[in-house]
């Protein structure tokens, strides 16, 4: 009786960790995915980004060409601060850009410019 009863207060704290954890890994990868995904929505939407208005996107259409086409971001910008820095306020690289300051206009807010940079980081 008593075995069993303490092997009962070992098991559930064990699989109450263990589930913790499966949970805690799982999400990442989950998450990520999900941050990808509303960026692209955050840079397709009329309202928000409207990134195609100016940039050629792989998966956008009807882009525009005042900006160049978004191609090999992630190689071109390794540094992912230079993507926040370019989509926050272009201007400060460029005074005379036409690319709209997104963070200082807040057109987009610190959270949605951190799901563009992903979605940006895969193209
Ligand atoms: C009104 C036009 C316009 C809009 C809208 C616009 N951009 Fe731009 N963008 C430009 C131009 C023009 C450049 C070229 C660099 C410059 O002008 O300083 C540029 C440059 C960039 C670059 C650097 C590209 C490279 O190859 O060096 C990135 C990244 C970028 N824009 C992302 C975005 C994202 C993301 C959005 C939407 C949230 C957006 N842009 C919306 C005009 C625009």
């Amino acid at each position: 009786m008593t075995i069993i009863t303490s092997t009962k207060s070992v098991l559930i704290p064990a699989l109450t960790v263990a589930l913790l954890l499966g949970t805690a890994v799982l999400s990442r990868p989950l998450h990520a995915e999900s941050a990808v995904a509303d960026g692209q929505k955050l840079a397709f939407d009329r309202s928000k980004g409207n990134c195609l208005t100016c940039h050629e996107i792989k998966g956008g259409n009807l882009a525009g060409n005042i900006g160049p086409a978004l191609t090999d971001i992630k190689s071109k910008y390794p540094n992912r601060a230079d993507l926040v820095a370019i989509v926050t306020d272009e201007t400060k690289r460029n005074p005379l850009t036409v690319m709209p300051p997104f963070g200082r206009n807040h057109i987009l807010t610190d959270k949605e410019i951190d799901a563009v940079v992903d979605f940006l980081q895969t193209l």
